[in-house]
């Protein structure tokens, strides 16, 4: 079997602080404690008061080769438990088991324990790993609490399906030791990566497109640009010559990406065929107008008695052109879809000759515009792999992942 450190390259002298909520499922903490330090990270651990009943701190203190912290004071010596310096030690705050109590404090900002202190100084990532009972997990209430902390940046393992400690059987059961330590080494591993793209060459398509009606109105959609500029950084951080051609957002322009600002589908189309001449590849995540004005009056159109209709044409599809002239080069599509997700997200992967198509439904809460998060579904011609709820700029870094094992094949 390969050795921990092996498996888990990533995780070798990282600063884990493991923080332990009381739920049943603090007895698999010791497990992923031994994990952890396996694969050579430090790990120290924080255990709210309630965790104790569960599992004890001499166990976690014996696993973890640290003394355990529980109160702000010791109260043998008096001494602080500086939950600052704690949060600047980790390298990662991980919750592990997450109770819906502590999610929801975690939410609100409240302040009673040493590990929810910690968690709001933290300047380090902070993953959760929920662990609760099916009805708690999947109660309006919880499923908020844990979208409004992932718009925020906290990572999330979702538990598994499987049988609870009150014997229902269902959604909530903590994810396993190794999937966590799996999902940390990955973490870790994504955020080390080299200038694997150095040399290349990328457009991305990010934001909405306006198509004007008369100087006053315009037609548009609801795109915030959020998921193409996490695309545009993600290849940039990973050494690559990117042309950003933007659509309407409020962003700003990410460091080392240069950016071509459009408003209508015209002007975007004429932008990003120009830019993907010279380029190895595009990705193209802007909403795009399908239909645009037939005519733009030059004065403002004026309110009559009865209804107005506007003529709407076509406008030119950028991603079908790009398709037809791509040979070689790397594709990349999007498919924002409301009904028969699957089916239509097929039908664009080869109209458009793209080599993968980022499905995103807006019936998945917490997917498509304007929010931090997306849920997608990478589908290419040999079958489909689902990722589950994650921030942009993680759904990012899995995309890119996938255009560098594709710009290596080439
Ligand atoms: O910007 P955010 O608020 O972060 O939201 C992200 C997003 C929801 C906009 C993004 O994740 C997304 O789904 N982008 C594609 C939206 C879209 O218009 O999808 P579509 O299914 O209508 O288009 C299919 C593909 O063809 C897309 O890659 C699109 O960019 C492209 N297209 C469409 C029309 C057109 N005229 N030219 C194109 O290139």
């Amino acid at each position: 079997m390969e050795s921990g450190r092996a498996a888990h390259p990533s995780l070798e002298g990282r600063r884990i602080l493991l923080g332990i909520t009381g739920s049943i499922a603090a007895y698999k903490a010791a497990v992923l404690c031994r994990l952890l330090k396996t694969a050579g990270a430090d790990v120290r651990v924080v255990m709210t008061p309630l965790a104790k009943q569960f599992i004890t701190p001499l166990t976690m203190a014996t696993l973890s080769k640290n003394p355990i912290l529980v109160e702000f004071f010791d109260p043998e010596n008096g001494a602080w438990n500086s939950h600052v310096s704690l949060g600047e030690w980790a390298d990662c705050l991980l919750i592990a088991p997450a109770t819906a109590n502590t999610l929801a404090k975690m939410r609100g900002g409240v302040a009673d324990n040493l590990l929810l202190t910690t968690y709001l100084s933290a300047r380090c990532p902070v993953v959760v790993a929920p662990a609760m009972d099916l009805d708690m997990y999947a109660h309006a209430a919880t499923q908020e609490n844990l979208r409004t902390l992932a718009d925020r940046g906290v990572k999330i393992v979702e538990p598994a399906a499987g049988e609870l400690a009150s014997g229902l059987v269902g959604k909530g059961r903590m994810a396993e030791p190794e999937e966590i330590t799996a999902y940390l080494d990955s973490l870790f591993a994504r955020r080390e990566k080299k200038k694997t793209l150095q040399g290349k060459r990328f457009v991305v398509t990010a934001g909405a497109t306006i198509e004007p009606i008369d100087p006053v109105r315009y037609i548009t959609n609801h795109s915030s640009g959020k998921m193409g500029y996490a695309i545009a950084e993600e290849l940039a951080r990973r050494g690559a010559e990117v042309v950003l051609v933007s659509g309407r957002t409020s962003l700003p322009a990410p460091a080392g990406v240069e950016r071509r600002d459009v408003l209508s589908a015209d002007e975007m189309f004429d932008a990003t065929t120009a830019a993907f001449d010279r380029a190895d590849g595009a990705v193209m995540c802007a909403a795009v107008a399908d239909y645009t004005p037939a005519e733009v009056s030059a004065t403002k159109l004026k309110k009559g008695d009865g209804d107005l209709t506007l003529a709407l044409r076509r406008t030119r599809d950028i991603a079908a052109s790009l398709g037809a002239c791509k040979g070689n080069r790397i594709l990349v599509g999007f498919a924002l879809e409301t009904d028969h997700e699957a089916a239509n997200a097929q039908a664009k992967l080869s109209k458009k000759n793209f080599d993968f198509v980022v499905l995103n439904s807006l019936r998945d809460a917490g997917a498509g515009f304007r929010g931090d998060t997306n849920k997608v579904t990478f589908i290419d011609r040999s079958g489909s792999e689902e990722l589950p709820l994650m921030t942009k700029h993680d759904v990012a870094a899995r995309i890119v992942d996938k255009i560098e094992s594709l710009a290596a094949e080439r």
